[in-house]
């Protein structure tokens, strides 16, 4: 059988790594997909720099509609990212009846349905392995793999560079700022690491996640996003005197009155498996009904983890490429005419518990004035901690670990408590989560 032709948009860190793991384990791959795959042109800005590095092995161009219009062309491969470029791109190449396979989260997150659609008219395959968590195929186990189940939630820490910072913070008692440093002064954080540590990235990917695993379509717009920046050192150290570790998660659940779709940082219990995912590695915590807790754990990006998902993509649509479009695994796990409408509920309706910490003057009586508007609320505590007041200082630090309540029963206790003269300062809010 003759190879199948694949053209790739950009030729950077993934773009470039899916070409050097295609070249050296073609035979393996060949042997695994049936034919041959063959990558006949590359669509880059700096066509000099490309040509160096393939080494006469296809054609550069610099004109990526050059790639997408080829008619020799079966799948295009986007490794340029971001949205507009990429979107007009992708929607001609599927217009043009190429299968498309890509490592755009934020892509598929905002424009997904649309571009879904499209494919579906055209009868072409839109495969995004490389979107979620890298390396760790998690869009082919939570497709197909986990397909007997009813899926009832899915925890995951999904970005390697907050993970990366949470763990220096943690291990080396440093603040938020030096351990961005950090991070970026050892290439894991971007110039500009907005998307990373305001949680938009991981919020691109539960999006996707929460997509398959319910049968709804992507609803970027719908999700609660909170990053890290915010997160002082003290409350690491303070969740850590009792018994968690903060991680940025990216949650999904199903409940009875919609779908949770958040991303914040989250208490866990410190003996989780998950919470012991450190560094830059990715974890998912996936619950289905029939299997229980299942954990994917490794790296969520660079060039070859994250080549390891393109690759495998690739593979994925040669095999099925003279299939019947019915017979394929739907883009979104679920038919497409049978996704559901079920609504993503505001923040405000989310159940779970939480950490306060509470900055107090340090006298009789206020610890009694909090704990009557918590239970007025309804808000049962879970368990509690008082520091010893600094010597000459008249205020002290009081923790509140909460039972589960809805956002909006805490948000009404904690402007009562702000309300209170002996309270300080702002009082801040951690979201909790069992994973159990
Ligand atoms: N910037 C992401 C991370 C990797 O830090 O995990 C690409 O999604």
């Amino acid at each position: 059988m003759k190879p199948i032709k694949v053209g790739l948009l950009g030729l950077g860190t993934v773009g470039y790594g899916a070409f050097r793991v295609l070249a050296r384990n073609q035979e393996e791959i060949q042997r695994r997909a049936g034919r041959g795959i063959e990558v006949t042109k590359i669509a880059v800005r700096d066509v000099e720099r490309a040509r160096a590095l393939v080494a006469g092995a296809c054609e550069v161009v610099g004109d990526p509609m050059l790639v997408v219009s080829d008619p020799d062309i079966d799948i295009v491969v986007e490794t340029i990212g971001g949205y507009d470029l990429t979107r007009e791109l992708v929607l001609q190449a599927i217009a043009n009846g190429k299968h498309i396979v890509t490592a755009n989260k934020a892509l598929l997150a905002v424009y997904g349905n649309e571009i879904f659609a499209a494919a579906r008219k055209a009868n072409v395959m839109v495969a995004f392995e490389a979107a979620v968590a890298g390396g760790i195929p998690i869009i082919k186990a939570l497709r197909e793999g986990l397909t007997a189940n009813r899926i009832q939630w899915i925890a995951g820490i999904i970005n390697g560079t907050t993970n990366f910072i949470l763990s220096e913070m943690r291990d080396k008692g440093i603040d938020f700022d030096a351990a961005l440093a950090d991070a970026q002064q050892l290439g894991y954080a971007e110039a500009d690491p907005t998307f990373d540590i305001e949680g938009v990235d991981a919020a691109h990917k539960v999006t996707i996640m929460s997509a398959i695993a319910f049968g709804v379509p992507v609803q970027f717009d719908k999700a609660y996003v909170e990053g890290i920046s915010r997160l002082a050192a003290i409350d690491i150290k303070y969740a850590e005197e009792l018994g968690y570790r903060i991680k940025l998660l990216g949650i999904t659940r199903r409940t009875d009155a919609g779908i949770e779709l958040r991303v914040h940082p989250t208490l866990i219990p410190a003996k989780r498996l998950i919470a012991n995912v450190e560094g830059a590695m990715n974890a998912v915590l996936v619950h289905g009904d029939a299997v229980g807790a299942t954990l994917y754990y490794g790296k969520g990006a660079g060039a070859e983890p994250t080549a390891s998902a393109v690759v495998a993509d690739i593979v994925d649509v040669t095999r099925l490429h003279t299939a019947d479009p019915e017979h394929r695994v739907p883009h979104l796990a679920f038919q497409h005419d049978a996704l559901s409408n079920t609504p993503v509920l505001p923040i405000e309706e989310v159940t779970t518990s939480y950490y306060l910490r509470l900055c107090v003057a340090d006298k009789a009586g206020v610890l009694a004035e909090i704990t009557r508007i918590l239970a007025d609320l309804n808000i049962s505590i879970d368990a509690l901690l008082q520091k010893e007041s600094r010597e000459g200082e008249p205020q002290t630090d009081i923790i509140i670990l909460t039972h589960e309540t809805q956002e909006k029963h805490i948000n009404a206790a904690i402007a009562k408590i702000e309300a209170l003269e002996t309270v300080l300062s702002k009082v801040t809010r951690i979201r909790m989560e069992a994973l159990s």
